[in-house]
């Protein structure tokens, strides 16, 4: 399938979802975000797709937020359609994905930029990149799950300062507040995530996908994750996985599992 706004790679196991609208600093408008959902969703489903990273075309942004030009003339009730459509299709999608998904923040991740970053799994900056929900700088407030997933990794504090104050953070200082999993040089930013992801790779994917549905338990509201953890633990003793995972402790060589 080819995209207009998307480009897609394949390295082994892991596929590239590259946004590629550069000229706008990859700001997502409607057309990419429909396009992310068939991307993602079609990720997901492909046995050959172990795990996937997500990064923006150019030096300069990762995504420079949802497309500005779109807002206009939206109205309330077009308004609260492109926050609902926008959760459901793209950001929900890929917190709740069934495999690994890696945000190689390679510049500005803003707005929808930075949300989309938070949906993904694990998070690494290149030491360029610069990060901040600046909606509010044009009468709006985040609507991409911003006010939900900020707070989760930086908690209430940090995130009311970030998003009444529209500041952006740097790279080291998103490491340190925990919105980020590494900094690296620019250079070395698709290898780490490639890093991780292989490390990922080796281990047992439905016990990923598991792991994934319980941690995420533990933040919807009305959801026992605990209760959801033992229904995904116990599910991992009906796996193929498993058998081949102790198997191989117990006879001292690698596991070699089929997701099965
Ligand atoms: N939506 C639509 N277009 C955007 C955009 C967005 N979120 N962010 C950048 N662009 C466009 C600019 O309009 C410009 O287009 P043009 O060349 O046709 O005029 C192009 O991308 C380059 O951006 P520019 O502002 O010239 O780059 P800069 O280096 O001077 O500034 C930013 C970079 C990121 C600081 C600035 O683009 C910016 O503030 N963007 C908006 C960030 C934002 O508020 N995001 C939240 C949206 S809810």
């Amino acid at each position: 399938m080819s995209f207009q706004n998307l480009l897609i790679e394949h390295k082994g196991r892991i596929q590239y979802i590259i946004i590629n609208r550069e000229s706008k600093l990859n700001a997502l408008n409607k057309s990419t975000i429909a396009e992310l959902h068939t991307a993602f969703s079609d990720a997901f489903k492909n046995p050959e797709v172990g795990g996937i990273i997500i990064t923006g075309a150019g030096q300069k942004a990762f995504v420079a937020g949802a497309d500005i030009s779109e807002f206009t003339g939206a109205g309330i009730e077009g308004g609260g359609e492109i926050a609902r459509k926008g959760q459901k299709l793209v950001f929900d999608l890929i917190e709740n994905g069934n495999k690994p998904v890696v945000a190689a923040v390679n510049g500005f991740a803003l707005g929808g930029g930075l949300e989309l970053a938070m949906a993904c799994h694990i998070r690494i900056a290149a030491d360029n990149a610069k990060m901040g929900l600046p909606e509010v700088t044009l009468g709006l407030m985040p609507g991409y799950g911003g006010t939900q997933r900020l707070p989760q990794l930086v908690g209430k504090g940090k995130a009311l300062e970030m998003i009444m104050t529209a500041d952006m953070v740097t790279a080291d200082e998103a490491h340190q507040y925990g919105l980020v999993n590494h900094v690296v040089s620019q250079e070395a930013l698709l290898a780490k995530a490639e890093e991780i992801l292989n490390k990922i790779l080796v281990r047992a994917p439905l016990a990923i996908a598991s792991a994934i549905r319980a941690v995420n338990a533990g933040f919807a509201a009305g959801v026992n994750g605990y209760e959801v953890e033992i229904e995904e633990f116990s599910k991992c003793f009906g796996t193929k996985d498993l058998q081949e995972g102790a198997s191989a402790f117990l006879e001292k060589r690698k596991p070699d599992f089929k997701g099965e």
